[in-house]
């Protein structure tokens, strides 16, 4: 008989990693499915069928969301950052972060976090080399639990800026536990560090919102987050233009198929902590700064 964190096809459940289950879809698979890829199974496939039915454009935000990720990180290495770490990273898709950061300086090095035992097994396989991309199994609410993990103090630099890139991942957390999160995350970085943001948005529609609840619940609980809380994320951060904006939106290389904001649509935000702790805003200050975010970063 196998141990009892040993699952059927040899995945090891460790610490944060959620068990691997063949038979029921998972927010990866879903999501690699979503993307084009080939690491998922007919549940899932099913499971994404049913939602492209009570949502037709979930899939292309899915693909606007990584687009968006590959611009932002390519931006930031520009700015000189040189370490990245991808929570919720997902299944190897590429341009995955890696491949865009050495881009522009070949000695980046990237983390990929995730609490999924496909995803962290086919990373460690797939992309892991040692002292330039670890696989880090790591639960977004334990957010120093996954700064300290060994794998990835061996490759990051707490003392030089870093970025955090959490793409289409706090839309699975509570908007008062993502605000814990990221303030965690903001106080661990040093001035000169970065946070990539996409998460999901509803504009009004309450009732695709829901269906797509319905039948996403035997997954994951998923939480719909406002314009003001995720901007509250950014509390402290200088943020780059064009500020928070539909991910198709920000900064495209070339003009999106459409800019009108959807039902339910995938935002964008970037933001960078100073060099100085910004004060927090108060009054006529906090009114000409909506969300409390400390000004613009440059283009
Ligand atoms: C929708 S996918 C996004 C993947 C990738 N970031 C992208 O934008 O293409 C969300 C990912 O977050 C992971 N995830 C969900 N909840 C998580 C948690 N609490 N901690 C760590 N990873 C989580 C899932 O396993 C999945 O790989």
């Amino acid at each position: 008989m196998l141990p009892a964190n040993v699952y059927s096809v040899g995945f090891m459940v460790d610490g944060p990693l959620l068990p691997f289950n063949a038979g029921k879809p998972s927010v990866a698979r879903l999501h690699d499915y979503a993307l084009g890829g080939k690491d998922n199974f007919v549940v899932d496939r099913e499971m994404a069928a049913e939602l492209v039915e009570i949502y037709p454009p979930a899939a292309v935000l899915a693909r606007d969301s990584r687009e968006f990720q590959a611009r932002a990180v390519g931006y930031v290495a520009r700015q000189g950052v040189a370490q990245f770490i991808d929570v919720g990273c997902g299944m190897p898709t590429s341009p995955a972060t890696h491949e865009v950061a050495t881009l522009v300086n070949p000695d980046a090095r990237v983390a990929y976090v995730d609490n999924d035992p496909m995803v962290i097994s086919h990373t460690a396989a797939l992309l892991a080399r040692p002292g330039t991309v670890a696989a880090v199994p790591g639960d977004v609410c334990r957010p120093r639990d996954i700064l300290a993990h060994g794998e990835l103090t061996a490759l990051i630099d707490f003392s030089e800026p870093f970025c955090v890139i959490l793409g289409v991942i706090l839309d699975f957390v509570r908007p008062a536990e993502a605000e814990r999160v990221m303030a965690v995350l903001r106080d661990a970085m040093p001035a000169g560090s970065f946070v990539i943001l996409c998460i999901g948005i509803s504009n009004g529609a309450a009732d695709i919102a829901q269906d797509w609840d319905k039948a996403y619940c035997d997954v994951a609980r998923m939480y719909l987050h406002s314009r003001e809380q995720i901007k509250g994320y950014f509390t402290g951060l200088e943020i780059v233009e064009p500020g928070l904006t539909e991910a198709r939106n920000w900064r495209p290389g070339q003009p999106p198929a459409s800019t009108d904001p959807l039902p339910i649509d995938a935002l964008a935000y970037v933001g960078r902590k100073p060099r100085q702790p910004s004060a927090p805003p108060s009054g006529m200050a906090a009114a000409r700064r909506p969300g409390g975010t400390a000004g613009q970063w440059p283009a």
